[in-house]
């Protein structure tokens, strides 16, 4: 094998964020801008030589290039084997799995998540550790470290390799397998979830609608849902990944899944509609007429995961990320476990996963997981919802007020200022966090503040402390808004809060969300002065 050694330069930019570099594909097209990144994470990964190293992605446009790179890089680097999904595809979770399965040291996974994709749209790299989850932030920094000071990349000079067929080929002395990207996630979804009696749920005429959005997680749903578990073909739609996801915006949200919402709310509702996302690690889940929150959909899976074979001797502990409702924390304290609040970004729930705290975990923003992986599990989540449905008979709307009349209801909203120009977001920040001393006590839109703060978090099994991870701001009338900064966004800066109402008399179940939320709305307007700061009068997203 020919090692070429290129020199190169840095570029300033490539701070991995919470979820690896992202950028516009336009940005990644930059020569070498690609080889940099990658280079850089080799020199940080110790032991690399002869090591397993997983490679894969959402499919999305740029995809295929960049696989090519990454395997020649890897050759050149002394890496001994790779494992690279065909066609290149891998979806988080599965990738995750892959990881874990096969003992490699760690994977390259190239996706954008939600964002969109195409020529115009988003792409990135991010690299997962043996564990299978998401570098820490030590790992990250040290890469950024190296990018900012790189002098030279290596390349094996050979050929690109067919990704379209399953088996082995050499790149100089590295071994690459090409590997079914379904088979090991599918096996491992068989041993967690009673695929039996989803099978005869099926049998019976349950009928879902899963909506891929066109992206990576098509392949995984038809060949479990349609193949293995027997539902009706056509239960998946836009079930073919496509580089730009067919124009969607492969975000599971009421706006983005439009098509599935209107399904779900009108007369042809099928019993249970589902939706994940860009990379397979988002879910949204649709009771027919009743959009299942996140924050109530990780509380409802962590009051019954125990009907699932995997979950079976009940849960060590829940966590959800601080914006998240404070739904689970209910179920958590009736079932006698600990919950824990962490701040957004999945990988701080990888330290309670490996340390045996916790069980489940889940997010506001459609990620739920468990300690089978170490991300995120879109379609894991579907499975274990279906499993509860096929035991527990009852129609998935029943199961959610159900769960509202016993534990009360959290009302809640998202509002999403995306595409702000960065400084005067930073200086609302700012000055909201410099105003939270005078807040406690006076009055918004007839919500007075009881408490507020800037969260930090202090991991419970290493003892870090992560400052500054959104301001919250708790009302004595049992409501709450969080404000914070995306850390994902490619361009400008996205305000986002989060705002909720708890309440827990049943006949005020059936209220419009925003009616209820429109105080605390209101409220959080007034305090951060969100139209004067940003000079937008509305949100770009509601959620
Ligand atoms: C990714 C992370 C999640 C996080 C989400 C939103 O999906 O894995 O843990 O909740 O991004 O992050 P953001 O910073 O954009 O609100
Ligand atoms: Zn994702």
């Amino acid at each position: 094998m020919v090692t070429t050694r290129i020199p190169t330069t840095p570029f300033s930019d490539q701070r991995p964020g919470t979820s690896g570099l992202r950028k516009k594909v336009t940005v990644f097209r930059q020569p070498r801008y690609v080889e940099n990144f990658i280079q850089s994470i080799f020199d940080t990964v110790e032991g690399a030589a002869g090591a397993t190293l997983v490679i894969g992605g959402d499919g999305r446009f740029f995809n295929d290039s960049v696989i090519q790179t990454a395997i020649k890089m890897a050759a050149a680097n002394g890496f001994g084997r790779v494992l690279v999904g065909q066609k290149g595809l891998l979806s988080t979770p599965a990738a995750s799995c892959v990881i874990r399965k096969h003992k490699a040291i760690g994977g390259l996974v190239l996706s954008a998540s939600h964002n969109p994709g195409g020529p115009d749209g988003d792409f990135g790299i991010k690299f997962n550790m043996s564990h299978g989850g998401p570098a820490p932030e030590s790992f990250t920094e040290a890469v950024f470290k190296r990018a900012s000071a790189i002098t030279e990349y290596r390349i094996a000079d050979e050929p690109d390799i067919d990704l379209s067929r399953i088996g082995q080929v050499k790149v100089g002395d590295m071994t690459v397998e090409v590997i079914d990207p379904v088979a090991d996630y599918a096996e491992l979804m068989e041993r967690l979830i009673d695929f039996d009696k989803i099978a005869a749920l099926f049998r019976s005429g349950f009928r879902m609608r899963f909506d891929a959005l066109n992206a990576i997680t098509g392949p995984y749903a038809k060949a479990i849902l349609e193949g293995r578990l027997g539902a009706p073909a056509g239960t998946v739609v836009n079930g073919e990944p496509k580089p730009d996801f067919g124009g969607h915006h492969p975000d599971p949200n009421p706006v983005h899944a439009h098509d599935l919402m209107e399904l779900m709310h009108g007369p042809d509702a099928p019993d249970f509609g589902a939706a994940s996302d860009g990379d397979g690690d988002r879910n949204m889940i649709v009771a027919p007429g009743l959009f299942v929150t996140p924050s109530d959909s990780l509380a409802i899976l962590t009051s019954y995961a125990h009907l699932a074979p995997g979950y079976a001797k009940g849960l060590a502990g829940v966590a959800r990320s601080m914006p998240t409702s404070r739904a689970a924390d209910r179920v958590a304290a009736k079932l006698g476990i600990s919950c824990f609040e962490t701040p957004t970004g999945w990988k701080f729930f990888a330290n309670l996963l490996d340390a045996g705290l916790i069980t489940l975990c889940g997010e506001e923003s459609a990620g739920t997981g468990s300690n089978h992986i170490r991300e995120k599990d879109g379609l894991w989540a579907v499975l274990l919802w279906l499993n509860i449905l096929a035991v527990l008979e009852k129609p998935a709307d029943r199961i959610v007020r159900e769960h509202w009349a016993a534990f009360g209801r959290d009302y809640y909203t998202r509002h999403d200022y995306e595409e702000l120009e960065t400084a005067p977001a930073n200086a609302l920040m700012d000055t909201l966090r410099a105003k939270l001393p005078t807040l406690p006590g006076q009055r918004f839109a007839g919500l007075t503040v009881q408490a507020c703060d800037d969260f930090a978090y202090t991991d419970p099994v290493d003892g870090s402390v992560t400052p500054k991870q959104g301001i919250r701001i708790l009302f004595k009338e049992d409501a709450r808004a969080v404000f914070r900064l995306s850390g994902t966004g490619t361009s400008g800066a996205t305000l986002r809060v989060y705002l909720e109402r708890f309440e827990p008399s049943a006949s005020r179940h059936d209220l419009p969300t925003a009616e209820v939320l429109a105080p605390v709305v209101q409220a959080a307007n007034e305090i951060a002065d969100i139209a004067g700061r940003t000079g937008r009068d509305k949100p770009s997203v509601v959620t």
